[in-house]
C-alpha cells in the first residue's frame, strides 16, 4: 500500500515505455521486509490443496512382514479441497473481497467507498480492451476408453542435422518459480535451465516471474527498474500497480511483476483464497508487460496452473493487442494442481469474459473454474514432461479429472522428458561435495564422499554400509507411505537411510521417529538445503524415488549423473529414464518396480543390494554408464525449439 501511494505521486505512466526512467535507476523503492531471506525458503512444496475429484491411486498394500511402522497417517490430505471457498451462488463482487483474506482491508474500503479511491488517475493501461472471445470448444463426449497416442518426440538427428541454421525465436516464459530466485520444486530447475539451453539453440528468452518478496536480497539488488504502469483487474473496479524489474543474465532476461498487495508473502503458494487472485493478477500483468516492454515475442510459454490463465487471456482481452500475434504453449508439470475455485470468484478477479466459463474451457462440473482446464483448451500446444505422463494423464488413473479433456485436446499434446543442468549439476566441479570426481575416477572418490557424508550426518562412518538417499518435497504424490512401510526390513545392519525433505507433517514425523528409533543408521534432515542435496546425490550409494505419480522427476537424473543408481517406480518420468538393471544382460540404469506397493519397493531395494553386496563388478559398471548417460537438456530443448518452429512458420 506504501508502494502504492508512493507510485502514485510520481509523474503520471501512460502505461507506455516512454516513460521509463534511465536504466541505473533504482525502482520504486521496494519495501525490505524483515523476513527477505537468504535462502529460498521451501517449507510447503505442494502449492495447495484442491481438485476435490482427485482419483486415489491405489492403496498401499500392507505387507505382512510389515513391522514396527512409524504411525504414518493416511496420506490423503493434500488432495481435499479443504479450502473455505465461499457460497458459490453469491454475487462475485461482495464474495470475493472476502475470500482474499490478507489484502481484504485494504481492498473492502476501497470497494465500499469506490468513489473514494485514490484518485489512481485513468492511467491508460497495458491490458487492452476486452473483446470478444474466440469461440470456445466443446467438450468432447466420453467416448475413448484409452488415450490417443502421445505425439512422439521428434527425431533428434534431425533436429541435430539442422541445428546450425535453426533460425532465430523469440520466447516468453511464464510461471511461477524459477531456481536460483525461488525454488520449491523441479519447475524451478525447469524454468532455470530450459530457457539457458534454448538460448544457446538462437532462442531470445525472456522469463517472467513474480517479484517475491522472499527473492534473496542478493538477487533483488541486482535487479533493475525497467518501468511500471497501471492495470485494471477483473470486476474490482481499480487499478493495480505493476512494476517491471530486470536482471539480465548469462543471455537471459528475467523480468519480475512487481506488486507488493500480491507477492509480498514470504512463500510463493500460501492457499487458494490469496492464491487465485495472485496467479490471476500475475498472468493478466505478464502478458500487459510484454506489450509495455513493446517486447512481442513469437512464442509465450506457460507453466502450470498458475500461468494457465495466459493463453485465455491472449485469445481473448489481449487478442487485438500487439502480443495477442504470439502463439502459446502450455506446459504440465504437475497435474494435481489446477487452481481450481467457484466461477464467480474467477471470474470476478480474472475479468474474462463469459464464454470462457464454459465447459469446453474453465468450467468444470458445472460450478468451478478450472484455470489450469481453460488454459489447456485455449494453449496452441500442450505439452508434458515426459512421454510417458503425456500417456497417463489421459487415464482416468492419473487423469486428476482432466483425462477427457486432454484427450480431446490430444492433438495437440506432446511429451518431453525435462534434463538437468550439467553446469548447476557436475561432480567434477560441483563446490558442495567433499571430493570432486568424473566419470573417470568416481570409483575411488565416491568413497570419501560417502564417508563426508556419514560424518556429516552423524551416521556410522564405515563405506562398507551400503547408503540409501531419499531428497524430496514429503507428500502424498512421492510415494513416502510406501517408503515408512518398510523402512525397518530396509535397516539390516548393512544399509543406512538418509531423508532431506520437508513437507506434510505425517511423513516429516514418520521419517523423524526412524532417526530416534535407529540412531546412527538413519538421518532425517526435515530441511530444504541445496548443498546437502549435493552432498547426498554423491555420497550414497542409491536413491529411492517411489512416486504414486512422477510427471517426469529430476532427483533421479541428478543421481544418475552423480554415479548413484535410482531405485525407482515405473512411472511417468521415471519410467522414460530408468532402464531396469538387467541381471543376466547386465543393462540398465537402476532397480525398478511397478505397481504401488510396498513389498514391490522392498524388493527392488532387496535386488539393489544384492547387486551392491554380491557383484560390486557390475554395480560399478552401472555407475560408470550411468555417469556417462546423457541426461542434460540438449535433445529435449532442441525438441522445444523445433515445436515453436512448427508452431511459427511464416
Ligand atoms: P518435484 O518438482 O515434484 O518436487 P523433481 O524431482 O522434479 O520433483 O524436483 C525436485 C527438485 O528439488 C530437485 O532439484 C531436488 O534436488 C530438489 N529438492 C527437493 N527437496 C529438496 C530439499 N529438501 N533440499 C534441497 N533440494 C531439494
Ligand atoms: C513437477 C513434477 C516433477 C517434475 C517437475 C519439473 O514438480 O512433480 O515430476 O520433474 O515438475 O518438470
Amino acid at each position: 500500500m506504501a508502494r502504492e501511494k508512493a507510485n502514485s505521486q510520481k509523474k503520471k505512466m501512460t502505461g507506455k515505455k516512454a516513460e521509463a526512467p534511465a536504466v541505473e535507476q533504482k525502482a520504486a523503492p521496494v519495501k525490505e521486509t524483515a523476513s527477505v531471506k537468504e535462502t529460498v525458503p521451501v517449507k510447503e512444496t505442494a502449492p495447495v490443496k484442491e481438485t476435490a475429484s482427485v482419483k486415489e491411486a491405489a492403496p498401499v498394500k500392507e505387507t505382512a512382514s510389515v513391522k514396527e511402522a512409524a504411525p504414518v497417517k493416511e496420506a490423503a490430505p493434500e488432495e481435499k479441497k479443504e479450502e473455505a471457498a465461499p457460497a458459490k451462488e453469491a454475487a462475485p463482487a461482495k464474495k470475493a473481497p472476502s475470500a482474499r483474506k490478507k489484502a481484504a482491508a485494504g481492498e473492502k474500503e476501497k470497494k465500499a467507498a469506490p468513489a473514494k479511491k485514490k484518485a489512481a488517475p485513468a492511467k491508460k493501461k497495458a491490458a487492452p480492451v476486452e473483446e470478444k472471445p474466440v469461440l470456445v470448444e466443446e467438450a468432447a463426449p466420453a467416448v475413448e476408453e484409452q488415450p490417443a497416442p502421445v505425439e512422439e518426440a521428434p527425431v533428434v538427428e534431425e533436429v541435430i542435422a539442422v541445428e546450425s541454421n535453426l533460425p532465430r525465436r523469440s520466447i516468453a516464459f511464464i510461471g511461477s518459480e524459477c531456481h536460483p530466485f525461488v525454488k520449491t520444486g523441479g519447475l524451478g530447475d525447469v524454468m532455470y535451465a530450459l530457457p539457458r539451453e534454448l538460448a544457446r539453440l538462437n532462442c531470445d528468452v525472456r522469463v517472467i516471474l513474480p517479484r517475491y518478496a522472499c527473492i534473496p536480497q542478493e538477487y533483488q539488488d541486482k535487479m533493475v527498474y525497467r518501468g511500471e504502469f497501471y492495470m485494471d483487474l477483473g470486476k474490482t473496479g481499480r487499478n493495480y500497480y505493476v512494476g517491471i524489474m530486470e536482471y539480465i543474465w548469462d543471455g537471459v532476461v528475467y523480468d519480475f511483476i512487481d506488486n507488493q498487495e500480491f507477492f509480498s508473502v514470504g512463500n510463493p503458494y500460501t492457499n487458494l483464497v490469496d492464491d487465485i487472485p495472485k496467479y490471476c493478477f500475475f498472468s493478466k500483468a505478464a502478458l500487459a508487460a510484454l506489450n509495455y516492454m513493446n517486447w512481442i515475442p513469437d512464442i509465450v510459454h506457460c507453466h502450470d496452473w498458475q500461468a494457465g490463465l495466459v493463453p485465455v487471456y491472449l485469445r481473448t482481452l489481449f487478442k487485438d493487442s500487439p502480443v495477442g500475434r504470439a502463439k502459446s504453449v502450455l506446459t504440465i508439470h504437475n497435474l494435481r494442481f489446477q487452481g481450481v475455485y467457484n466461477i464467480p470468484t474467477i471470474q470476478y478477479w480474472s475479468g474474462l469474459p463469459n464464454e470462457v466459463f464454459e465447459m469446453g474451457a474453465l468450467k468444470q462440473n458445472w460450478v468451478d473454474a478450472n484455470m489450469l482446464k481453460g488454459g489447456l483448451a485455449y494453449a496452441d500446444r500442450i505439452t508434458t514432461v515426459s512421454g510417458t505422463y503425456a500417456w497417463e494423464i489421459q487415464t482416468r488413473e492419473y487423469g486428476e479429472g482432466l483425462e477427457e479433456h486432454l484427450r480431446y485436446h490430444s492433438g495437440k499434446l506432446r511429451g518431453i522428458v525435462n534434463g538437468i543442468d550439467y553446469g548447476m549439476w557436475n561432480p567434477e566441479t560441483d563446490s558442495a561435495l567433499a571430493e570432486n570426481y568424473g566419470l573417470g575416477n568416481v570409483l575411488e572418490h565416491k568413497m570419501a564422499n560417502k564417508l563426508a557424508l556419514q560424518r556429516e550426518l552423524g551416521l556410522e562412518e564405515d563405506t562398507g554400509k551400503f547408503v540409501i538417499g531419499l531428497i524430496s518435497r514429503l507428500t502424498n504424490q512421492k510415494g513416502l507411505d510406501l517408503v515408512n512401510a518398510i523402512i525397518p526390513q530396509v535397516l539390516d545392519g548393512n544399509t543406512q537411510v538418509v531423508v532431506l525433505g520437508t513437507g506434510d507433517k505425517q511423513y516429516e514425523d514418520a521419517f523423524r521417529y526412524y532417526e530416534g528409533a535407529h540412531k546412527g543408521t538413519f538421518s532425517a534432515c526435515i530441511q530444504y538445503d541445496e548443498a546437502r542435496a549435493h552432498r547426498i546425490y554423491a555420497g550414497a550409494d542409491a536413491l529411492l524415488v517411489p512416486s504414486r505419480f512422477e510427471p517426469c522427476g529430476l532427483t533421479q537424473l541428478n543421481a544418475m549423473h552423480y554415479g548413484t543408481l535410482p531405485i525407482v517406480r515405473e512411472t511417468g518420468g521415471l519410467k522414460d529414464t530408468v532402464e531396469p538393471y538387467n541381471d543376466f544382460t547386465g543393462d540398465g540404469n537402476g532397480f525398478t518396480f511397478d505397481r504401488y506397493d510396498a513389498g514391490l519397493l522392498l524388493d527392488a531395494i532387496n535386488r539393489a543390494k544384492t547387486l551392491y553386496f554380491n557383484n560390486r563388478y557390475h554395480w560399478d559398471e552401472v555407475v560408470q554408464r550411468d555417469m556417462a548417460k546423457d541426461v542434460s537438456w540438449e535433445n529435449s530443448a532442441k525438441q522445444y525449439k523445433q515445436m515453436y518452429l512448427e508452431l511459427t512458420q511464416w
